[in-house]
């Protein structure tokens, strides 16, 4: 029996019941048809849009309905932050101060979690401090981490993945000196790209309509834009790349033999830089890349591709502008290894809603974590993978991996807080928690698979 199971189902919280209930038991057919958004003819594509840029300092965000525009005259019903679709990318220098009011729009109770941030529980967004419809909830925290492009979404129990996929995101993207020390391209020359599928009704709404194995949706947006493109100069260019999918992996590319010079991953730069033909992006997993168009052609397309899917994502059209300067650094940034592990703690993800055979319980505290000691976390998987495997409260440096693909990719290196977790696999990984003591959590970030149980609290103490 297969277990990839269509649940079209219109509560969220039925459906998490339903599919815990009956995994793999439910009959086909709950998948719409879609008539909505189709590939444009070519040259037709739509003007990539960049969320504006807003200080964590004061911020007011509403999480709320709204009419977005996806691009080419398209528009959508969504939940989105402050009307925007992603929402606005935060954008803070480490040691600033964070205090933003959450005022819930919406007509379930939601979170905001600071995905990859450091900071105290009470401003984790954990589910346990759900904030309830037309309430508002401050989270206030300092800075207190280095240069790297972390996001922000909902984190409500059992109900992620459907405020996620309708439109709950943005970036949180923070500097430092050491960063800025690089003359890394700025500006125009820096772009944030979320990556993400979606479904759409016959109306051309966004429809939420899981599955058991995931949500997969048969259309890709980047920055909330179908059919994407973006002018780009004969220049050296940032992009910070975030896949906001809720199950998706891509196998990102670039075709015309343009290459990706990767500087960093989820916690910021790597040590030096690698280049590279194609890399695999799983849930929540971020990029920070450099493309150097200066030796293509001026008139020339350059597409964004998924290697897997056999999508285009994302066309940039270089145009005849010549920008000197720029160079690509090759030592990148320090990165202190962890070792010496005091502990090693296991954990297997079973079946599409267990960590160590348990379904989340939010009240349940599955374990104890010393603060400021170096464990060893090893995951396992018997089956239903990938699990993209993330952790609150601290990064970690992965140090293994056993089986399936047998080795730690590149884009692996330096800190992480997200590791894809494949059939077969195990992954080893070295993590202490010296931020803060308090309630974190370790969860599958395939949101299907978290909204069913997948999820475990553990203390810092
Ligand atoms: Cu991005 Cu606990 O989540
Ligand atoms: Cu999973």
């Amino acid at each position: 029996m297969s277990n990839d199971t269509p649940l079209g189902l219109s509560s969220r919280r039925d459906f998490v019941r339903t599919a815990i209930a009956s995994a793999g038991m439910l009959a086909a057919g709950g998948v719409r048809v879609l008539g909505a958004p189709r590939p444009p003819p070519a040259g037709n594509r739509n003007p990539l849009k960049i969320p504006p840029i807003v200080s964590p300092a004061n911020l007011d965000l509403s999480a709320a309905p709204a009419v977005v525009p996806l691009g080419g005259g398209k528009t959508s019903s969504a939940l989105a932050y402050n009307g925007l679709f992603p929402g606005p990318t935060i954008l803070a220098n480490s040691s600033d101060s964070a205090a933003v009011r959450l005022t819930n729009g919406l007509s379930d109770g939601t979170t905001i979690h600071w995905h990859g941030m450091i900071v105290e529980t009470a401003a984790d967004g954990h589910p346990k401090d759900l904030v309830d419809p037309g309430v508002s909830y401050l989270y206030e925290f300092p800075i207190i981490q280095r240069a790297c492009l972390n996001w922000y979404h909902p984190h409500p129990h059992m109900m992620t993945g459907e405020q996620v996929n309708l439109g709950l995101a943005g970036a949180f993207i923070i500097r430092d000196a050491q960063e800025a020390g690089l003359g890394l391209p700025s500006g125009a020359y820096e772009v944030p790209l979320i990556i993400r599928d979606a479904n759409f009704d016959r109306s051309g709404n966004l429809i939420y309509n899981p599955r058991t194995t995931g949500f997969v949706g048969k259309i890709s947006l980047v920055n909330g834009t179908l059919d994407p493109q973006l002018n780009v100069e004969k220049a050296l260019y940032r992009f910070r790349v975030l896949n906001g999918s809720n199950a998706r992996i891509f196998r990102l590319s670039l075709d015309n033999g343009v290459p990706f010079h990767l500087i960093g991953n989820d916690g910021g730069l790597l040590e030096s830089s690698v280049e590279l033909g194609q890399i695999e992006l799983g849930p929540a997993e971020r990029l920070d890349l450099l493309v150097d168009f200066r030796n293509v052609l001026a008139g020339t397309k350059v597409m964004l591709r998924c290697l897997d899917a056999g999508w285009d994502l994302l066309e940039f059209d270089v145009t005849q502008q010549v920008n000197a300067g720029g160079t690509i650094p090759t030592t990148l940034s320090t990165i202190t290894p962890l070792s010496n592990p005091v502990t090693t703690r296991f954990f297997s993800f079973d079946g599409m809603s267990k960590i160590n055979g348990l379904e989340y319980d939010i009240n349940r505290t599955d374990f104890q974590v010393p603060f400021g000691q170096t464990e060893l976390w090893r995951f396992t998987t018997n089956g239903n993978a990938p699990h993209p495997v993330h952790v609150h409260g601290a990064s970690f440096q992965v140090q293994t991996r056993t089986k399936g693909r047998g080795t730690v990719v590149p884009w692996e290196r330096g800190w992480k807080d997200t590791v894809l977790l494949q059939d077969q696999e195990t992954v080893e990984v070295l993590i202490r928690f010296d931020g803060y003591r308090g309630l974190y959590l370790i969860h599958c970030h395939k949101l299907e698979h978290e909204d069913m149980g997948m999820m475990s609290n553990f203390q810092v103490v």
